[in-house]
């Protein structure tokens, strides 16, 4: 019998993850998701030989806190190390982590969450697991995320970046597909098609489910603590664009949730 290869998606659960289970969950594979929720979890060890026993991909899209800047640093060295060790151990061949277009410079600023991203990336390129590093923009489905945390007495304040983000299932499609291939040894970008002003997509955004919150483009303000240059959440030339636009997003998510409104794109 032809030998199904065995993918772990930890944080299988999660935005990200669980459109990747969906996305694999097409292909004849052997899934499995692993998240605290599932009896799974990465910073104790609780159930995770098991999980990971005869894996030949593991998929981490775990997360901790943005703004708990020691959690995350513990968070992400500890989960890694534990995912990568066990992971050796029960011969796992390909270790795919995602991470964030731009992480390293973000790193090198102050930011404790991006920081512990890159400490993440370290220890999985360090490790001697054949790997894949995702560095994917920011997906459609985390602007209202973005806006809440940049709230402040019922205004969104923003820095005045340029961003190209993403559809989820977009860039889970790509990491379907890496999880299907032979591992990079490095690091593969994925992006939405269309750049704009980080204000703009959070206006879109807000618009479709009439939340008149004011957004804002402020020079001075940070994104979770960090102050980005104008080009830092773009990708570089030779990403992997969706050709999914937000506009065709939103339509797609309509069909499903026909209370979210039609906005234009570019929005007025
Ligand atoms: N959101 C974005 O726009 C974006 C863009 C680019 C890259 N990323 C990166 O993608 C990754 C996933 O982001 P996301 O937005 O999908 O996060 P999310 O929705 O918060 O999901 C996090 C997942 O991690 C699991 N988890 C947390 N602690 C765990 C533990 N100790 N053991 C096992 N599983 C654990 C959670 O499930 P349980 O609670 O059940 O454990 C959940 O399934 C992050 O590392 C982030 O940096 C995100």
């Amino acid at each position: 019998m032809e030998h199904k290869k065995k993918i772990v998606v930890v944080g299988g659960t999660g935005l990200a993850g669980s459109a990747v289970v969906r996305t694999l969950s097409e292909q004849p594979v052997d899934l499995v998701v692993a998240s605290r929720a599932t009896g799974v979890n990465s910073f104790t060890r609780a159930g995770l030989e098991e999980a990971l026993d005869g894996a030949d991909v593991v998929i981490d899209a775990t997360n901790s806190s943005y703004t708990d800047e020691e959690a995350a640093l513990e968070f992400f060295e500890v989960s890694s190390l534990n995912l990568v060790n066990d992971g050796r151990a029960a011969g796992v061949s390909h270790h795919i982590v995602l991470s964030i277009v731009g992480v390293e410079k973000l790193a090198n600023s102050e930011g404790g969450y991006f920081r512990a991203k890159a400490l993440q990336e370290r220890i999985v390129a360090e490790s001697g697991v054949p790997y894949t590093i995702i560095h994917s923009t920011q997906f459609f489905e985390y602007l209202r995320s973005i806006a809440a945390f940049a709230t402040r007495q019922g205004r969104v304040t923003v820095p005045d970046a340029l961003v190209q983000p993403v559809a989820v299932e977009e860039a889970a499609k790509v990491i379907s597909t890496v999880a299907l291939s032979e591992p990079r040894n490095g690091v593969l970008e994925v992006a939405g098609p269309q750049r704009g002003r980080l204000k703009d997509f959070i206006r879109f955004d807000l618009a479709s489910v009439l939340d008149d919150r004011q957004v804002v483009a402020d020079a001075s303000a940070t994104y979770f603590g960090e102050l980005p240059t104008d080009d830092l959440f773009l990708p570089g030339p030779s990403a992997q664009l969706s050709d999914v636009t937000i506009s065709e997003w939103l339509e797609t998510a309509r069909a499903a949730q026909p209370d979210l409104l039609h906005v234009s794109w570019p929005f007025p």
